[in-house]
This record gives C-alpha cells, sequence and structure tokens, in this order.
C-alpha cells in the first residue's frame, strides 16, 4: 500500500489496495492510514452494494437509516445517493456535517463509491476538526473541553425529536492517535447542554466558521470508481452541489462506533 497526502489538515490517496480483495494485514493498514488522515481515497475499484456492506462491517456495526428510504431492500446496508439532472437538492445537503451525530453511539466511518458522476462538479470537501480545535486559545479549548452539545437530525425543522437525538462531549479524543477534535456541526448541532439556542448561538457560530476556514479542508473531485472512507468523529464534509443537469450516483456505507 503507498500513501500520499493530498493537504497539509487531512486526507491521502491510497494505492496498492483492491477494496474487494482485503486481507486482514490489507486492512489493518487501511486502518492505520484513516486514524492519521481521516480521509482516504482509492481510485479503480469495483465494489457491489454487497461488497460495501461487507467492507463497512469491518468497521464497525451498520448503520440502517431510520428515515430515509433510499436502501436496498436486500442490503439495508447500504443506501444509494442519487441526483438527476432536473433535481435542485442532494443528499447531505450543502452543509458541513458529520454523519449521524445524533445518535449515540454516534457514526463511524463513511464509505462513498461514486458509479456516476458528473462532467464537472459534485466534489465533496472534507474539515479536520482536530486542526481546528489544535488552532483555538488554551483558555478557550479548557471551556469547550467542559461542554456537552445536543445533536438534532430535525435541527433545521427546529424540533427536537427524542428518537433522533444525542448529546456529546463538545470534544473528542481519538481512542488510537489521542489526538482531539471540535465535535459540533452547522447541520446538527442546536446547543450546548444546559444552555439554550438563543444563550448557545454566539458560539457555536463562532466554531462553525472556525473550523470550516479554508486551511482545515481538501476537496476530492469524483471518478467512477473512486471510493472515499472517512471517519466522522474528526471530520465535517460538504457534498457540492455545482451539476445542475447532470446525474450523479453513489452509494454509502456507515459504521457506527463502539458503545
Ligand atoms: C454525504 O453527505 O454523506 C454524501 C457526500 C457526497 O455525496 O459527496
Amino acid at each position: 500500500m503507498k500513501l500520499s497526502q493530498i493537504a497539509g489538515a487531512l486526507g491521502a490517496d491510497v494505492s496498492g489496495l483492491d477494496l474487494s480483495n482485503l486481507g486482514d494485514a490489507g486492512f489493518a493498514e487501511l486502518q492505520s492510514a484513516l486514524d492519521t488522515h481521516l480521509v482516504l481515497r482509492l481510485r479503480g475499484q469495483s465494489l457491489d452494494r454487497f461488497a460495501m456492506a461487507a467492507l463497512g462491517e469491518r468497521f464497525g456495526h451498520p448503520f440502517l437509516h431510520p428515515l430515509v428510504d433510499n436502501g436496498y431492500d436486500d442490503c439495508k446496508a447500504v443506501l444509494e445517493l442519487l441526483r438527476e439532472p432536473q433535481d435542485k437538492a442532494m443528499f447531505g445537503g450543502e452543509s458541513w456535517h458529520a454523519d449521524i451525530s445524533w445518535l449515540k453511539p454516534a457514526g463511524y466511518t463513511s464509505i462513498l463509491h461514486a458509479l456516476e458522476i458528473p462532467p464537472v462538479g459534485g466534489d465533496t470537501a472534507f474539515a479536520s476538526t482536530v486542526r481546528a480545535f489544535e488552532t483555538l486559545s488554551p483558555k478557550l479549548q479548557d471551556v469547550l473541553q467542559r461542554l456537552e452539545a445536543n445533536h438534532s437530525y430535525y435541527w433545521y425543522e427546529r424540533r427536537e425529536e427524542p428518537a433522533y437525538c444525542a448529546t456529546h462531549p463538545v470534544v473528542r479524543k481519538h481512542p488510537v492517535t489521542g489526538a482531539e477534535g471540535l465535535y459540533v456541526t452547522r447541520m446538527f448541532t442546536n446547543r450546548f447542554v444546559g444552555m439554550s439556542e438563543a444563550e448557545s448561538a454566539g458560539l457555536l457560530g463562532y466554531l462553525f466558521e472556525h473550523q470550516e476556514k479554508a486551511e482545515f479542508t481538501c476537496r476530492f473531485s469524483w471518478a467512477v470508481g473512486d471510493v472515499l472512507i472517512w471517519d466522522n468523529r474528526f471530520t465535517l464534509h460538504y457534498p457540492i452541489n455545482d451539476f445542475s443537469g447532470h446525474r450523479r450516483r453513489m452509494i454509502r456505507t456507515s459504521s457506527m462506533e463502539q458503545a
């Protein structure tokens, strides 16, 4: 396996691994690269939904979406993310987020495989929440380390549903590398625990803007056959909706962190 970093903050291209035929040693190398680089791209892969689900299960229990019905009846762990030429909206929604922070345990990895892509556009951008945390002042780091935040799937409708709501520490520590990262997202985090939305808005707004700085990001242009694997605990991502009139079809599987 060979690794090549794609930006200063996070992200690496991995070559020399066939994800459809990955032994234990290959998986251990992949896992270690993910721990370090947080988002990995592997080109020229060919995985059907069953192979995607099997790869996801090596990282943890599969996420079965309780609300979205674009899964496969014969393979519930895999969602099809399809944007037709006439569609306006995009799954994952044109906003920085981490997948499945609204459950506890939360989402760990997501694996996304490109099946059809537009001629140009439809990139996915990532941000390192580790870089974001380490560039805050020690005093603010100290305050944030003592806070928890509420994450709600229905935040965009300004409604909290207990089944799709979870609280998490605002700062997470990577269990292998020890790196610390911010864990609040523009899409799902609505308030700090013990505070109202109004009281939380100022500091949350500052953190959202801070962690989305270009210096903390990398960006992938897709080719058919590409697979991206990322760690939702220490990254944010943003699917860029700039390919109106074209089709984009991906399959995604996500794995949950351990309880
Ligand atoms: C997602 O938000 O999980 C999908 C990302 C993408 O479609 O690029």
